[in-house]
């Protein structure tokens, strides 16, 4: 215990660095809280006085699109971003390199973010066809996939945001599913009934090219605290040095962290994609953000064959056996961010070099998707290959 007890406040101090680094490099926005690596931003603003504003209309078609929080981007200094564009109803940073090729999205989280982003779609002159989009940040991760620092590639993108919900003493004996189930599922093989948004699968065959750049960076390493800490972990992913995971990506409003909570949302993910998923990042940003990008593509404002998700891992979103989770949660905190953040901007940095490099070749004309792509209901076309037979333990049930 008292090894424990060390060991957090040890961990509590780095945390407490990166938290008040976060909030001096966000000196610009009034009203950014760093509480988390989860920033919230309510206003967006950033060194504009160093952009040069576009006329309205301006034509701009980027080959890559990066979207992230303005404290995020804070870790990015491979491009300048030098012209800003602006728009009816969008209030962010929309702001791209002078020659047009690369830009960035200073962005909000989830609901917010999916409104900020049907804005962007709608600014006149900005063009983003052919733009590789890609979706970073932070997020938790699952300590059987994946280890603090290190980063992540998805395939899928998952909520739970319109899960139902029993807590305590009012979870009947039956559910095994506890708080997280999709309307209803009476029987283990029923596929819950489902809204829409719970689940988009991003294009296999483009998360195959980056995942293989992607691995060939080298990282930097966490602090010996955060060392010590993971070694303590159960499983083999989690001791491991910050490495590139391919795994996927679980998003709610909800900050949810813990032993139980981390188990339901694997559940959860098993049962909505016939347990094609590898939950490992937890966050609450990116569904919102792939909602309006998908509806992006219906339009065809975007391709979504184009759209990715890179991501850092501040910590774990679970406790080691050692710890409670409001330890983990509260003491240990999110003390990876920062080489998080850095080893994903490296990775994001060689997979835009790549595609700058053979944008003639290869990614101009785009990189076709090797399994189906798209929403839960096939809205973009071709058969959903993971919405029909549930995957739930046997014996289990989530509704009546
Ligand atoms: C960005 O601009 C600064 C100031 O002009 C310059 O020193 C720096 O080299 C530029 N960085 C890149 C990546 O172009
Ligand atoms: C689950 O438990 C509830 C509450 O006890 C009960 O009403 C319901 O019939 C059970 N459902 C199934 C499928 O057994
Ligand atoms: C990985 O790096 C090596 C050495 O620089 C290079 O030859 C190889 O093409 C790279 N592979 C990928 C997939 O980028
Ligand atoms: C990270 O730290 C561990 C333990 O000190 C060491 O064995 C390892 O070589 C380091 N890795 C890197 C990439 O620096
Ligand atoms: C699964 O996707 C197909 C399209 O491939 C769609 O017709 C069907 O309604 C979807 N089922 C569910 C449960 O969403």
């Amino acid at each position: 215990m008292i090894f424990a007890r060390n060991f957090v406040l040890g961990l509590l101090c780095r945390a407490t660095m990166v938290m008040s680094k976060a909030i001096a490099r966000d000196v610009n926005s009034p009203l950014s809280i760093v509480t988390t690596t989860r920033t919230v931003t309510a206003s967006a603003s950033t060194s504009s006085s160093s952009l040069t504003l576009a006329t309205p209309g301006a034509p701009v078609s980027p080959k890559v699109l990066l979207i992230a929080n303005t404290f995020e981007f804070g870790y990015l200094d491979a491009y300048n971003f030098t012209i800003q564009y602006t728009g009816v109803l969008f209030d962010q940073i929309l702001a791209c390199t002078d020659d047009g090729t690369i830009c960035k999205l200073e962005c909000g989280q989830e609901l917010v973010s999916a409104s900020q982003i049907t804005a962007l779609l709608m600014i006149p002159g900005v063009n983003l066809k052919k733009a590789y989009i890609i979706i970073t940040g932070t997020g938790g991760v699952n300590p059987k996939y994946g280890t603090a620092g290190g980063t992540a590639i998805s395939t899928f993108g998952i909520q739970w945001e319109w899960g139902g919900m029993f807590l305590g003493d009012d979870l009947p004996a039956n559910f095994s599913g506890q708080y997280f189930f999709s309307y209803a599922q009476l029987t283990p093989d029923q596929y819950p009934v489902t809204v829409g948004s719970e689940v988009y699968k991003l294009n296999e065959a483009l998360v195959d090219r980056f995942y293989a750049t992607g691995s060939n960076v080298t990282y930097e390493n966490v602090s010996e605290t955060a060392q010590d800490l993971r070694a303590t972990y159960e499983y083999d992913a989690a001791k491991r040095e910050p490495f590139l995971a391919r795994c996927d990506t679980v998003s709610s409003q909800v900050y949810w962290h813990g032993n139980v909570a981390g188990e339901n949302v694997e559940y959860y993910s098993n049962v909505i994609t016939n347990g094609q998923a590898r939950p490992c990042n937890t966050n609450e940003d990116d569904q919102g953000r792939l909602l309006a990008l998908f509806y992006g593509a219906v339009h065809d404002l975007v391709d979504f064959g184009r759209v990715s998700m890179i991501k850092a891992f501040s910590n774990f979103d679970r406790p080691p056996p050692q710890l409670t989770a409001y330890q983990s949660r509260f003491y240990v905190g999110e003390g990876a961010t920062e080489p998080g953040l850095r080893n994903a901007w490296k990775t994001i940095i060689a997979i835009v070099d790549d595609v700058l490099e053979n944008w003639n070749t290869v990614f101009d004309a785009g990189i076709e998707p090797n399994t189906y792509m798209g929403d839960i209901k096939g809205t973009l076309g071709g058969v959903c290959d993971f919405n029909s037979t549930s995957s739930a333990a046997k014996g289990s049930v989530q509704g009546s």
